[in-house]
């Protein structure tokens, strides 16, 4: 089995090692010229962002060269996953793979304007993650289908959701809305945790156009120097079981 997995805080990459298989980081994948993965099960485990998937792990669909009996798509997120299952669905079918079965484990949200972070984290027992995580597993390893119908009004649904929480979201997120602080000791940990290598720093932190609004810099700085003008409280999260060096490992 091989798990290709997106992540910035590392939920996604905690259920991805949970799963067990090979796992292979979608932003390492995305930086070869082809993409070409055969196996008896392949899964792709990543966050819920605005109701979709990453941009980057929706670009890696429409990259890669899948061949698998067993196509699979686990989501996390925090609050809700919206229309996260049928974006799947429609984004499989495009890149020509039929998606045998998908799921989403609700676990602390990472979204820094809608969440207290500190509140997120001290919360997480109610969502019985590792019940959850427990379920999943036990349902791919008996290779479990199910399926997520693409009716008329699911894909009014998408459409809604792409067109005003998504845009509004990635919207106020954009890079001109990080502030570095005086802290930052200019480390270069944010450019190595940025999935989409869009930090560069020089004698100061700089952002390109590429952001996956992912927070991975946002979250994982040493010195706590990155904010976001919007965002609920200066708290941060890592998933308890992934370290930083794993995120660096992940993404650099
Ligand atoms: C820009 C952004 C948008 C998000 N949108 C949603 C959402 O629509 N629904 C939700 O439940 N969680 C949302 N989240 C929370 C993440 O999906 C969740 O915390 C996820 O588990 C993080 O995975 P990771 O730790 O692997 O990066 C969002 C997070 C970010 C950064």
């Amino acid at each position: 089995m091989t798990i290709c997995y997106f992540t910035a805080t590392g939920n996604s990459l905690y259920v991805a090692r949970r799963l067990g298989g090979e796992l292979k980081s979608i932003p390492q994948l995305m930086r070869e010229t082809s993409i070409q993965i055969q196996d008896d099960a392949v899964g792709i485990v990543c966050p819920v962002y605005c109701g979709e998937m990453p941009k980057m792990v929706c670009a890696f669909l429409e990259k890669s060269k899948i061949e698998t009996e067993y196509f699979f798509f686990v989501y996390t997120y925090g609050m809700a996953d919206t229309v996260a299952r049928p974006n799947a669905e429609l984004a499989a079918r495009k890149a020509g793979l039929k998606l045998g079965y998908s799921a989403s484990i609700r676990m602390v949200d990472n979204y820094l304007p809608g969440f207290e972070m500190q509140n997120q984290i001290e919360t997480a027992g109610e969502k019985k993650i590792e019940e959850q995580i427990e379920q999943v597993c036990r349902e791919i390893a008996e290779r479990r289908e199910n399926t997520v119908k693409l009716t008329s009004a699911k894909r009014a649904e998408m459409a809604l959701v792409h067109n005003t929480m998504g845009r509004a979201i990635l919207k106020s997120s954009a890079a001109q809305d990080y502030i570095v602080s005086d802290d930052c000791i200019r480390c270069g940990i944010c450019a190595k945790v940025c999935p989409a290598n869009n930090i560069i720093v020089t004698d100061r932190v700089r952002f390109s156009d590429y952001c996956e609004v992912c927070y991975a810099c946002v979250h994982n700085c040493p010195k706590n120097a990155i904010h976001l003008k919007n965002e609920r409280s200066a708290a941060r999260f890592r998933n308890e079981h992934v370290e930083l060096k794993d995120i660096l490992s992940a993404n650099e």
